[in-house]
């Protein structure tokens, strides 16, 4: 299924700047003129916000890997359904900070608990099949990123660092497997230079997408 829109995702370990890079590259791509949408994962809706609080407090104790699977796919699958196809209908540029690669990442390289192929029907089944068209992979060895994280660390962060190196490793073969739709970016580098080259890639994507220049450039 094809949309009008353009569904761009952003992927990458903890503190490696996804958060800080999607927001500068909406606030741009808006500045240009284009119809851009926001949003993350887990909780990129009121009901994916609940499930997030779940997946992310520790003082609920253990979360059972199949159940936090499941409710990081739960959050997706209303996330898709809700908020980005319909975004995507109406011909939104959709940036999303983390999507299934994460699942394949953590779930899958990190944890080591269930084969690729079963997290990827799972992701088949809450998703309907929809993937990027365009995944940036912001490329930081655990190290860099974990402490460049300010604040106390959460559920996720408190995971060993071997786990991060796998997850690293993860990503990192997930772009190798399927170059046409991942652009692997050196996210040690400063970041102006690594914001630079999103943007340089996202327009050349757009410019492909949208064969007119949005309204305010046409203007301007
Ligand atoms: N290339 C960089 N050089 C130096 N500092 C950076 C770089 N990229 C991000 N940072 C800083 O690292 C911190 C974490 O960045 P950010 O919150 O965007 O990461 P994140 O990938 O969203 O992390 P998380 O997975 O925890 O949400 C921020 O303070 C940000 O300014
Ligand atoms: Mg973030």
């Amino acid at each position: 299924m094809t949309y009008p829109g353009v569904f761009i995702t952003f992927e990458g370990p903890e503190g490696s700047g996804k958060t800080t890079h999607l927001r500068a590259l909406a606030a741009f791509l808006r500045a240009q003129g284009y119809p851009v949408l926001t949003t993350h994962e887990p909780g990129g809706t009121p009901i994916g916000q609940r499930i997030r609080q779940i997946l992310l407090d520790p003082s609920l104790g253990v979360l059972t890997p199949r159940a936090e699977v499941l409710l990081f796919l739960a959050d997706r699958a209303q996330h898709v359904a809700q908020r980005i196809v319909p975004a995507l209908e109406a011909g939104q540029v959709v940036l999303c900070d983390r999507y299934a690669d994460s699942t394949l990442a953590y779930q899958g390289y990190g944890h080591r608990q269930w084969p690729l192929d079963t997290l990827r029907d799972l992701i088949h089944f809450a998703t309907q099949g929809l993937w990027p068209d365009r995944t940036f992979l912001l490329d930081v060895p655990p190290e860099v990123g974990l402490t460049r994280q300010g604040e106390a660390p959460d559920r996720i962060e408190q995971r060993t660092l071997d786990f991060h190196r796998r997850v690293r490793e993860g990503y990192r073969a997930l772009a190798q497997a399927e170059p046409a739709r991942w652009v692997l970016l050196d996210a040690t580098q400063p970041w102006d230079a690594v914001q630079e080259q999103l943007r340089a890639h996202t327009l050349a994507l757009l410019r492909t997408r949208f064969p007119q220049p949005p309204a305010s450039a046409r203007r301007g």
